[in-house]
C-alpha cells in the first residue's frame, strides 16, 4: 500500500510520476450525475481505482457526494474503511465464506451467488440484531460470475430461507456494451427484467437493480434502472470510439524524465536483443520508466512519448527501467527535459486510449499497469494536495 509522503520531500523522489487531477475527476463525476439524472451513483474503485489510486480517489468522490463505491475484493474494502471511507461499499468479486465475519466487521455489502456464501453470510447475520443486507448477482451472458439467469428462482427460494438477510440489490454484469450495435446488451437486459419479476413474485423488493458499466452509461439509458455502475468514465475514458462521446477529462498524467542524451552512429544499435539499428545518425534519450512502471513491453519500437510537445517514437526494446526514444527531430531535447507518457504536453495530447490501441491491449489495463514504484501526484485546485509512494518513510535515519 502506498503511503503518504510530505509535501517537502517531492523533489527528491525519482523524475516519473503519476500527476492525479482530483479536479478531473470531480467534473468527471458530475457529467454523469447529468447523464444518468436522478438514479444513484456506485463507482467503481477497484484495483486501485484503476491505478489512481483507491483511498484518495474514494475521499475525493465521497467528498463530491457519490452514493456508493464497488471494489472487487475485500481487501480493497478494508483498505478504504480503515481510511475513514464510510461511504457504502458492495464488494463485487467472489468472497469465500470465511471472509463474511470480516464483511460485517468492515459494514460493507457482498455480492452473493454461491449457496456457501449465502449460508455463512446468514450464520453472521444471526448473531446479530438486524437483518443484513447483500447484492444477488446474476449472469445475464458474461459467463463468469453470478447465479446464470435460468436458476435465479432456485437460489432465491434458499434466499428465502434465510431469515436474518435483506436482499437489497440484483446486479448483473454486461459483456458487450462497448459494442452499441451487439444484440447481447438487449438480450443481457431482457434477462434482467425477468429475473426482477421473478424476485418481486417472490415477494422480494430490492431497491437497487444496476447493470450499466461505462459504455451503458454512454450509450443504454434503458440499462441505467435504479443506479449505474461506472467505472473508466470516472477515470475520464470511454470505453470505446464506438460509444457516444461525453465531455470528459483525462484524470492521469504520466510524467517522466530524460535522464541521459546520446548520439549515435549508423549501424548502432539500441536496447536487449539489439532490435532497433539506426541507419542515419540519431540522437537517443533515455527515459527513466520501463515496463515495470507501465510502458509495456509490447510497445517496443510501436509506442510514442511526448518530448516538447513532439510525440517521438519508442525505438528498441522497452525494459524494466528504460526506455529509449528516437529524439532526432527534436534537436532542443536535453537531458532533464520532462517527457510525457500519457497526457498533454505543450498542447499535444497522448491518451492511454492511443497507447493502449499501441500496446494492442485496452485502456483498462494501461491505467491498472502503471506501476506502484510510480509515486502518485494529486492535484486540486492547482495545488498539490497529496503525495503517495511505496517507499514512504523507507530511507532510514544514518
Ligand atoms: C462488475 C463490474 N461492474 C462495473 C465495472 C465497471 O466497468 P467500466 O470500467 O467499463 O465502467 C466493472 C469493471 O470491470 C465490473 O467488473
Amino acid at each position: 500500500m502506498a503511503s503518504r509522503v510530505s509535501l517537502g520531500s517531492l523533489a527528491e523522489l525519482r523524475p516519473t510520476r503519476a500527476e492525479i487531477s482530483l479536479d478531473a475527476l470531480q467534473a468527471n463525476y458530475s457529467v454523469i450525475r447529468n447523464q444518468v439524472g436522478p438514479r444513484a451513483v456506485m463507482g467503481v474503485v477497484k484495483a486501485n481505482a484503476y491505478g489512481h489510486g483507491a483511498v484518495p480517489v474514494a475521499r475525493c468522490l465521497q467528498s463530491a457526494g457519490i452514493d456508493h463505491l464497488a471494489v472487487a475484493l475485500m481487501e480493497e474494502a478494508v483498505e478504504l474503511r480503515s481510511s475513514g471511507i464510510n461511504t457504502p461499499i458492495l464488494v463485487m468479486g467472489a468472497l469465500e465464506p470465511v471472509q463474511m465475519e470480516a464483511v460485517v466487521r468492515c459494514g460493507v455489502t457482498p455480492a452473493l451467488f454461491r449457496e456457501d456464501q449465502l449460508e455463512a453470510f446468514e450464520r453472521c447475520a444471526a448473531l446479530g440484531s438486524r437483518r443484513l443486507p447483500f447484492h444477488l448477482k446474476v449472469d445475464t451472458g458474461m459467463g463468469r460470475l453470478g447465479v446464470r439467469w435460468e436458476r435465479v428462482t432456485d437460489f432465491l427460494g434458499a434466499v428465502g430461507r434465510c431469515p436474518h438477510l435483506e436482499l437489497q440489490g440484483v446486479f448483473s454484469h454486461l459483456a458487450c456494451a462497448d459494442d452499441p450495435e451487439h444484440p447481447l446488451t438487449l438480450t443481457q437486459l431482457e434477462r434482467f427484467q425477468q429475473i426482477l419479476e421473478i424476485a418481486r413474485s417472490l415477494g422480494h423488493a430490492p431497491r437497487m437493480c444496476h447493470l450499466a458499466n461505462s459504455a451503458a452509461v454512454l450509450d443504454r439509458p434503458p440499462s441505467w434502472l435504479s443506479l449505474v455502475r461506472p467505472g473508466l468514465l470516472l477515470y475520464g475514458y470511454r470505453p470505446s470510439e464506438r460509444n457516444q462521446p461525453l465531455a470528459l477529462h483525462p484524470v492521469m498524467r504520466v510524467v517522466s524524465r530524460v535522464v541521459y542524451l546520446k548520439e549515435l552512429r549508423p549501424g548502432d544499435s539500441v536496447g536487449y536483443g539489439a532490435t532497433f539499428t539506426v541507419d542515419r545518425p540519431a540522437r537517443i534519450a533515455t527515459v527513466s520508466a520501463g515496463y515495470d512502471d507501465g510502458v509495456l513491453r509490447s510497445l517496443s519500437n510501436r509506442g510514442h512519448f511526448l518530448v516538447r510537445g513532439h510525440r517521438v517514437p519508442i525505438v528498441g526494446r522497452v525494459s524494466m527501467d528504460l526506455t529509449t526514444l528516437d529524439v532526432t527531430e527534436v534537436p532542443e531535447a536535453r537531458v532533464g527535459d520532462d517527457v510525457v507518457f500519457i497526457g498533454a504536453q505543450e498542447g499535444v495530447f497522448q491518451g492511454a486510449d492511443q497507447v493502449a490501441v499501441e500496446a494492442g491491449t485496452v485502456t483498462w489495463e494501461i491505467l491498472c499497469g502503471i506501476g506502484w514504484r510510480v509515486p502518485r501526484v494529486y492535484l486540486h485546485g492547482g495545488r498539490v494536495v497529496d503525495v503517495r509512494s511505496r517507499f514512504a518513510g523507507e530511507t532510514p535515519a544514518l
